[in-house]
Formats: structure tokens, C-alpha cells, sequence
């Protein structure tokens, strides 16, 4: 990716201020699950979030995501061409756009659209993202080899398949043709050890290749294997920011 240009430097996200309060009316809970949050991912970076349940790190996220719209603050993105886009208050059609093109999210679940195939579901994710059709199947054919998803099952509709073959297919989807951003949540919750390392060797690459990541991982050793940056939340507040030995070791003290 090119680093020489001054607006590479600049951080691809930038959240700011950033607030999301949830009321739930019918049983009278106010929960305030972002106070103020701020924190950046460069090209390249690997910033893992950490912190208790309930801490607001899917909350985060979603906000940046913007299944989630936020209360208030910012989500700058910096697209690829350079333009600076708030994802706290654009449109939703904007919104849409810049995801489809830019943006990779990987949960624990996968939506599939039931008629498709694993490999079309696979393929047309770096479609969207504007690879062409051929090199997007290619791509998808080497993807899914990469997380052990035997030839066999490429055909049949990822619906059908396990809570683990769907996650793995997921982060074929969500990493081909990389997006600007990858936000992960959880995206190795129900693998084995096997398949596991294969997915975080897929995810290591991609940062190596300049793509801004921000994840959550259960699982310290995941962090520990890939994050350049470790942000620690408690009760949606930024408690800790640094490099990962160092605000690891805070925690467990
Ligand atoms: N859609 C929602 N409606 C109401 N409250 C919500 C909603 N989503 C999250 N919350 C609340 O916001 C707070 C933060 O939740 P969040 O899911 O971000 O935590 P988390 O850090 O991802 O936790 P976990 O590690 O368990 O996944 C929690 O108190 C949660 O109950
Ligand atoms: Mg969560």
C-alpha cells in the first residue's frame, strides 16, 4: 500500500466524543454503554479492544459499523481516495456505499441470503468491493482453501453448515478483496485450535498489507498474536491505549 503520501499517515479511523446511550422503556433501563469514546486505527494497525462484558466493545463497533447510530461524537473515516467522511451522521445511503465498498465486518454470525452458494457468498463480497468477477472467484477459491472449507461444500448454501464452517466462510467473505477497514467481533469464538490459527494467520496477513483492523477477541492469545494496539474499555471508557505487553499486563494486575 503507499505509505509515502502525508495523508497515509493519517489515521483511517478516528473516533471522537463518541456516545451511545440505550433506553429501554418497558422496563425502565437507562444504560449509558459509551461515554466519550476515543481512540484511532491506522493503515496497517491492529488495535484489539479488551474489557469486561458489557464493557461497550460490540457497542463501539456497531457504532462505527452504524448498525448502531450514535448518540453523539464522531466516526471519521478516511476513504480510500483520501475524502473524510463522518460515519456518526452521515446518510443512511451514504452509510451503505462506503460499507458495501470499504468496510468489512465479520460477527460471529453470517448472513447469508438462503439461494446462494458458499463460494457465489464468498465471490460477490469482493464484488462489492469492486474486484471483477473472475479474479473475485479466484480470490474466493484461494480464501476458502485458506480456512479449510473442503470443495465439497463450495455449492451447497452456507445456511446448511455449522455454527464453525459459517464462521470461517464469514471471514473468507469479510477479508476478500480486503476492505479499507475490517471490524471483527468475536470472529473466532467457535473454532477449533486448528481452525483458529488458520483464521488468525488470515487476519495477520491482512494488516500486513495496510488494511486498518479493530477487533475483539475473547481470547488473549489472539490478541497477543495479533494486535499492534491494545484499547481497554470499562464501562464504556477508554481506561488503557497502548502497546499490547504493556496495557495487557496493566489489566492483569
Ligand atoms: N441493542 C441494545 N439495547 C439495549 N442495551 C444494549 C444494546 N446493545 C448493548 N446494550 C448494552 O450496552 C452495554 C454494552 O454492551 P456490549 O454488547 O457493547 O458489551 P461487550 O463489551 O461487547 O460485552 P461482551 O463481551 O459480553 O460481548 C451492555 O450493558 C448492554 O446490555
Ligand atoms: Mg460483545
Amino acid at each position: 500500500m503507499e505509505q509515502s503520501n502525508l495523508s497515509s499517515r493519517e489515521p483511517v479511523l478516528e473516533v471522537r466524543d463518541l456516545r451511545k446511550d440505550f433506553t429501554i422503556h418497558v422496563i425502565g433501563r437507562h444504560v449509558e454503554a459509551l461515554n466519550g469514546v476515543n481512540l484511532t486505527v491506522g493503515a496497517g494497525e491492529h488495535v484489539a479492544l479488551i474489557g469486561q462484558s458489557g464493557a461497550g466493545k460490540s457497542t463501539l463497533l456497531r457504532c462505527v459499523w452504524r448498525s448502531y447510530r450514535p448518540t453523539s461524537g464522531h466516526v471519521w473515516l478516511r476513504q480510500r481516495d483520501g475524502a473524510q467522511i463522518d460515519l456518526a451522521t452521515a446518510d443512511d445511503r451514504e452509510v451503505a456505499d462506503i460499507r458495501r465498498q470499504q468496510i468489512g465486518y465479520v460477527g460471529q454470525f453470517l448472513r447469508a441470503e438462503p439461494r446462494r452458494s458458499v463460494l457465489e457468498v464468498v465471490a460477490r463480497a469482493g464484488i462489492r468491493r469492486g474486484a471483477h468477477e473472475d479474479d473475485a472467484t479466484d480470490q474466493a477459491v484461494t480464501a476458502l482453501r485458506e480456512v479449510a472449507i473442503g470443495e465439497d461444500l463450495w455449492g451447497t448454501s452456507p445456511v446448511v453448515l455449522s455454527g464453525g464452517e459459517q464462521q470461517r466462510i464469514n471471514l473468507a467473505a469479510g477479508t476478500l478483496y480486503p476492505p479499507h477497514l475490517l471490524l471483527l467481533d468475536e470472529p473466532v469464538a467457535s473454532l477449533d485450535a486448528g481452525n483458529r490459527q488458520r483464521v488468525l494467520e488470515r487476519i495477520g496477513h491482512l494488516a500486513r498489507d495496510g488494511v486498518a483492523v479493530l477487533s475483539v477477541f475473547h481470547d488473549l492469545e489472539a490478541v497477543r498474536q495479533l494486535a499492534t494496539r491494545v484499547v481497554a474499555l470499562c464501562d464504556g471508557n477508554v481506561v488503557a491505549d497502548g502497546a499490547p505487553n504493556e496495557v495487557l499486563e496493566l489489566v492483569a494486575s
